[in-house]
């Protein structure tokens, strides 16, 4: 199948694409969209035809639940038993946004969103296109746009590269915001636990809810990045003997802003992470060094204390590099 590409406007989605989405949408189709952390592959998801075909599509396991994203409350009464009262403020302060409440799911919700399990994550994306479709299509099953394993696709470009011919359509806003999924809580439990840490820092589900949460790292196999090895330089002395040995035409580099002591590396090719700011470009590097060539790449030693998202991007590293 051909992968049709709307190229669309960020901030004012042309409402022709947005209507012919949904109408893919409605007839059981794959659409690839925006938002503010990652795209996303989405289905209808009150079919549950077509949120079998993203498993089949990402070559993902079907335990593995999918986020439904809404647009507005009603979708939101519709989907789940019971909304608590932190659940409420969550909403009230973070939606839109990089935020996933896991709520226990109502009868509507079909069985192949769930994977089994009888909650429901929720997602309000902080993005005009992303909500312009949902308000038209109704709430949309979907994960990350990638194949399974692979990192979460930050542009359009990344998710033609792996689903490309395998879904009817993406909508094309250019690079998403955070760079980085969002963070996960799971409301259904008598205590708030951080199932993923993302695009919205804990520190202020915390301030918010006014608790400390206990937040998981589920130890997840590394990407798959062909046949490019991923290395973290663990401590000074294994960063400067990597960057010793580094092989100039098959290694890069990834630093956070301040040059490190690179040694013999100035002529190595280096990527710059911002580990604080927004718009996070790790998977975007990860993908990069991959399609170049380069047969490592290697990080410089996290710094040890890191807040926010940079938490978030060091687990991803450490992930990235088997470390975990
Ligand atoms: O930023 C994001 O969250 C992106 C964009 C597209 O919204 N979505 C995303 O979806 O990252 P995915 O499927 O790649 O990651 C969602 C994670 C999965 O690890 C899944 O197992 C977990 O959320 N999850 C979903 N529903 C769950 C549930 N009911 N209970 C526990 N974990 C759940
Ligand atoms: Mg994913």
């Amino acid at each position: 199948m051909e992968t049709k590409r709307w190229i669309i406007d960020k901030d004012s989605p042309q409402k022709e694409f947005i209507d012919e989405a949904a109408a893919l949408l409605s007839r059981g189709e794959l659409v690839a969209f925006p938002t503010e952390t990652v795209y996303g592959l989405g289905a209808c998801a009150f079919n549950p035809e077509a949120v079998m075909q993203i498993f089949e599509v990402k070559g993902r396991l079907p335990q593995s639940p999918l986020l439904v994203h809404v647009s507005n409350q009603t979708q939101v009464k519709t989907l789940v038993t019971a909304i608590p009262a932190p659940a409420r403020l969550l909403m009230e302060h973070f939606w839109p946004g990089p935020l996933a409440l896991i709520l226990p799911a109502s009868a509507q919700v079909p069985g192949a969103v769930l994977g089994g399990k009888t909650t429901v994550g929720l997602r309000m994306p902080a993005h005009p296109v992303a909500l312009a479709l949902i308000e038209k299509a109704g709430p949309i099953a979907a994960p990350s746009a990638n194949l399974s394993g692979r990192p979460s696709p930050v542009s359009a470009q990344h998710v033609l590269d792996d689903l490309g011919g395998m879904i009817a359509a993406i909508l094309d806003a250019g690079p998403t915001g955070a760079g980085l999924e969002s963070t996960i809580i799971d409301l259904s439990l008598d205590r708030p636990e951080i199932l993923r840490q993302g695009g919205l820092p804990v520190e202020e589900l915390e301030a918010l809810l006014g608790c400390g949460l206990k937040a998981w790292s589920s130890a997840k196999p590394a990407y798959k990045t062909g046949d490019m090895e991923i290395i973290l330089g663990e401590d000074g002395g294994l960063w400067m003997s990597l960057m010793t040995e580094a092989d100039r035409d098959e290694t890069a580099i990834v630093h956070y802003g301040e040059i490190p002591a690179l040694g013999m590396a100035h002529s190595i090719k280096t990527y710059t992470l911002n580990l604080e700011g927004q718009g996070q470009n790790l998977f975007a590097i990860i993908r990069e060094a991959e399609a170049k060539g380069y047969k490592k790449l290697i990080f410089a030693p996290l710094p040890s204390a890191l807040s926010g998202v940079g938490r978030a991007l060091a687990e991803r590293i450490r992930r990235a590099a088997g470390r975990q």
